[in-house]
């Protein structure tokens, strides 16, 4: 089930805010419909919101032409800074729309008319080369599990948060490819369920054994020595190898090195922000309120309650065992190894 579907000016995007009670698609035909789906998102997952931003800046481009290039120049700066300002954390954000910006500058210095042909096949490179890379990085990452294992998985890191495949639950699809026997826990990933919600429904329809847990549960089923391996996906990985991924990864990274179980991070070269030092300069997103205070719009706490509510959280890199990426597998010292691999 693909997530992100283009047809020429039509952006089609699964409605992830429904999975998996119902299977909708909200098709988009500007950019500011896209900048919306991306900020409550009906599309998530750092690489989907890429993606999605790309064809936004398609759409965009054909909305504000101009035959003027310094007007058009002007009106393409908003329709950047609108879709930039979706959501602060992830990267690949932000590197799939420099990847469109530098395109539109190159191709306003040569012919006007062909713009948004230039755009669109952009866009449609960023898509193609994520599901290659995600390939990739499932072969790299197989090779690192047992023929017989269990993985703990946080979050949604599947072929819904990506072009397909998935980073995380890549690795898995690429290790029960190779005839591994692979078991599944998935963490609910409270509070807006992407692990219950949208991983469980991507391993079940893949035929992958999954067991759902709630997020407190983890610590227990490590204690059992029912954990071989924690893969986790990534929004943003500093220079150093501190990892921004969903709120409760750093927890369970914690647990994991407490149970001497290897912590992996999955994640597209994309996802590197070596011009930020350490984790501590990762900007991480608060949401809204309410999205702790219910689930599903049915209220669970008092309304009046005060409320904490990041979305991320990030992984010291002395918590993780190894990043497996598109180009390899990444071990300590991440500094100088992340630098090699680029
Ligand atoms: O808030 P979300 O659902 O966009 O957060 C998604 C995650 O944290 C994923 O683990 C991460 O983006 C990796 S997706 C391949």
């Amino acid at each position: 089930m693909n997530s992100i579907i283009w047809s020429k000016f039509k952006l089609s995007l699964l409605d992830q805010r429904l999975l998996p009670l119902e299977v909708k698609y909200i098709e988009c035909t500007s950019y500011l419909q896209v900048a919306e789906a991306i900020k409550n998102m009906v599309v998530r997952g750092a690489p989907a919101i890429g993606i999605a931003a790309a064809y936004g800046v398609v759409l965009g481009a054909r909305e504000v032409f101009s035959n003027n290039a310094t007007e058009y120049e002007k009106n393409m700066q908003k329709v950047f800074e609108t879709l930039a300002s979706t959501r602060p954390t992830a990267v690949n954000l932000f590197w799939a729309l420099n990847r469109m910006k530098d395109k539109f500058y190159s191709s306003l210095k040569s012919d006007l008319n062909k713009v948004i042909e230039t755009l669109e096949k952009e866009a449609n490179s960023i898509y193609l080369e994520d599901l290659e890379l995600n390939k990739k990085i499932g072969e790299y990452g197989a090779s690192l599990l047992p023929n017989k294992c269990t993985v703990l998985t946080h979050c949604n890191a599947g072929a819904l948060a990506t072009a397909g495949w998935g980073t995380a639950l890549g690795v898995i699809r690429s290790a029960k490819q190779m005839g591994k026997d692979i078991k599944v826990f998935a963490d609910e990933t409270r509070p807006l369920l992407q692990g219950a919600r949208l991983t469980t429904f991507e391993l079940l329809n893949d035929g992958i054994d999954v067991t759902l847990i709630s997020d407190n549960m983890a610590g227990y089923v490590m204690k059992l020595g029912l954990i071989d391996a924690v893969i986790v996906g990534a929004d943003r990985i500093a220079a150093n190898g501190d990892t921004a991924n969903k709120i409760g990864t750093y927890a369970l990274s914690v647990l994991a090195k407490a149970h001497k179980i290897p912590f992996y991070v999955a994640a597209p070269y994309s996802t590197f922000d070596l011009n930020i030092k350490n984790g501590d300069e990762i900007p991480i997103e608060e949401r809204n309120h309410d999205e702790v205070r219910k689930i599903f719009d049915v209220k669970i706490a008092p309304e009046n309650v005060k409320v904490f509510n990041p979305s991320f959280d990030i992984t010291p890199h002395e918590n993780i065992t190894a990043i497996i990426t598109d180009r390899g597998i990444i071990y300590p010292p991440y500094e100088e190894n992340i630098k090699i691999m680029r």
